[in-house]
């Protein structure tokens, strides 16, 4: 690498710039408080001679309305209460390599930011709440943190300026590293709640600054549960960024078709590395750890290892989903015969999942409560085993015993959004007891699992494991499958296969 900003001509090095030979400066890491000397003509020199780039234009997001409106909503629900929420920071991935940041969803629903140790305080005040982002400025020029700290701009790139962080988020905007004397002035008023699991060193200053701890903890959870809350049903623009991520999503399922030779000759990880190629150039990553999961290992639930060998005759659960540059992901499985055709055994099985999705797909509606479609596929699956003489019936006795469960593993689905279980701290009599309301978005994802090693299913089941799984949306008169655009039904997949696979 090379600096080419600086030319000789601009400035010339060494020259005037320490004329009295000050000491040097010593500069001392962010992260790890290391010490960084340079010499005195260095440090001088690295603070001149750059072009003012300190304001360029921004534009606002596109979704400062909506994040207007959610940050009303939580106001209303605490009032004369201040409200800290933290975006969270980088974490080490090994020495000094980090993960790559990704910031808290409730951060990222109320305020459309993304940026790390970011935090947003609600101040509260007699009509509502003055909300502030609290953000790290621009890297200091004058202390040399620009280039002498590994997450300074010249290493990680260029940050906002606070005015501009303001422009974008339509709020004010100051210096995070203020936070800590912010609250402890203010720590004579209002209770404070914050929320918690992203921000260690946040959540010990404000522990700091209250009383009970366990009352404090209590408090905090209400905030969180109430910010889960909010987030149940999505507001249009929120469903325009799923559809956008389940779109990806059908794009980067049809690549790993294409790519299944490869795959074949090579092993799992080659979907993985496929599907991945799609997320990270149409979105942000991938919403979670794709399952790539060959034969048997479709028995696997959370099959993330993908290192298993890829073999025509078999199927392939491939669960998958794009997170798009918002951070809203899908949550899309479909399985596959990988020689394109499904045998007759893998079929019998595939076809029971799919009408259980299908009867779990159409109790989507709103006023419908939230549990209903998690019973018609559980009735369908035990109906289907018991007819393929695995269960002994009646139906009822099998589903008020849960028997179904020992070949079907896992619920028929979840709410779905920033987090790819999203909501899970929401009130149960809004969620888990509640009923569907139009908006709101979630999964229908039945499956059977037939273990390798399961002496009570005949050979020819055994290491076979089947999920569908797709993305819904409830309207008002409904729902609509927003992965409509990856089949579904068994002789559809086999059409969609012949047209996508590459020819031999
Ligand atoms: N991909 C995880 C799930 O389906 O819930
Ligand atoms: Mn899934
Ligand atoms: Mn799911």
């Amino acid at each position: 690498m090379e600096a080419t900003a600086v030319t000789e001509q601009q400035h010339p090095q060494g020259k005037a710039h320490n004329p009295g030979g000050a000491e040097a400066p010593v500069f001392r890491a962010r992260k790890n408080g290391q010490e960084q000397k340079v010499s005195a003509e260095l440090s001088d020199w690295m603070r001149t001679g750059w072009a003012d780039t300190e304001m360029r234009g921004v534009d606002p997001i596109e979704q400062a309305e909506h994040t207007a409106r959610r940050r009303a909503a939580l106001s209303a629900r605490f009032p004369g209460e201040r409200l800290v929420i933290p975006a969270g920071g980088l974490k080490t991935r090994s020495n000094d390599t980090e993960y790559p940041f990704r910031a808290a969803c409730d951060y990222v629903y109320l305020s459309g930011d993304q940026s790390d140790d970011g935090c947003l305080v609600f101040e509260p005040h007699p009509g509502g709440h003055d909300v502030t982002a609290y953000l790290r400025p621009r890297s200091n020029r004058e202390n040399g943190e620009f280039w002498l700290d590994g997450h300074g701009e010249l290493w990680s790139g260029r940050r906002n300026s606070l005015a501009e962080g303001a422009a974008r988020l339509g709020i004010a905007a100051h210096d995070v590293r203020e936070l800590p004397a912010v609250l402890e002035k203010a720590a004579d008023g209002a209770a404070t709640r914050v929320v918690r699991g992203h921000d260690a060193a946040l959540e010990k200053v404000v522990d700091g600054l209250r009383g009970d701890a366990g009352k404090a903890a209590e408090r905090d959870e209400e905030l969180a549960v109430a910010l889960h809350d909010l987030r149940l049903v999505k507001d249009e623009w929120e469903v325009e960024q799923l559809q956008k991520a389940v779109d990806s999503t059908v794009r980067g399922f049809e690549d790993v078709v294409a790519a299944l030779p490869k795959a074949k000759a090579t092993s799992e990880r080659y979907i993985e590395g496929t599907f991945f190629l799609r997320a990270r150039v149409e979105g942000n990553d991938v919403g979670y750890g794709t399952i790539a999961a060959s034969g048997p290992n479709a028995t696997t639930l959370h099959w993330v290892r993908n290192d298993g060998p890829v073999r025509d005759g078999e199927l392939l659960l491939l669960d998958a989903g794009v997170e798009t540059n918002e951070l809203y992901t899908a949550d899309v499985t479909r399985t596959l015969p990988i020689s394109g055709t499904f045998t007759d055994v893998q079929r019998r099985v595939y076809d029971l999942v799919y009408k259980a999705q299908e009867e779990s797909i159409a109790a989507v509606a709103p006023g419908r409560p939230f549990r209903d479609y998690h019973v018609a596929a559980q009735r369908a699956l035990a109906e289907g085993l018991i007819a393929m003489g695995l269960l002994e019936g009646p139906v009822d006795r099998v589903v008020e015993l849960g028997l179904q469960r020992r070949y079907t593993l896992h619920g028929t689905g979840h709410m779905l959004g920033l987090d790819v279980h999203d909501c899970a701290r929401s009130r149960t009599e809004e969620h888990l007891y509640g009923e569907l309301k139009p908006g709101m978005v979630l999964t229908v994802e039945p499956g059977l699992y037939f273990q390798p090693d399961d002496l009570t299913v005949p050979e020819e089941l055994r290491g076979i494991g089947v999920r569908i799984e797709d993305d819904v949306v409830v309207t008002e008169d409904g729902n609509r499958v927003m992965s409509a655009g990856l089949p579904r039904r068994s002789d559809e997949v086999e059409a969609w296969l012949a047209e996508h696979l590459p020819k031999s």
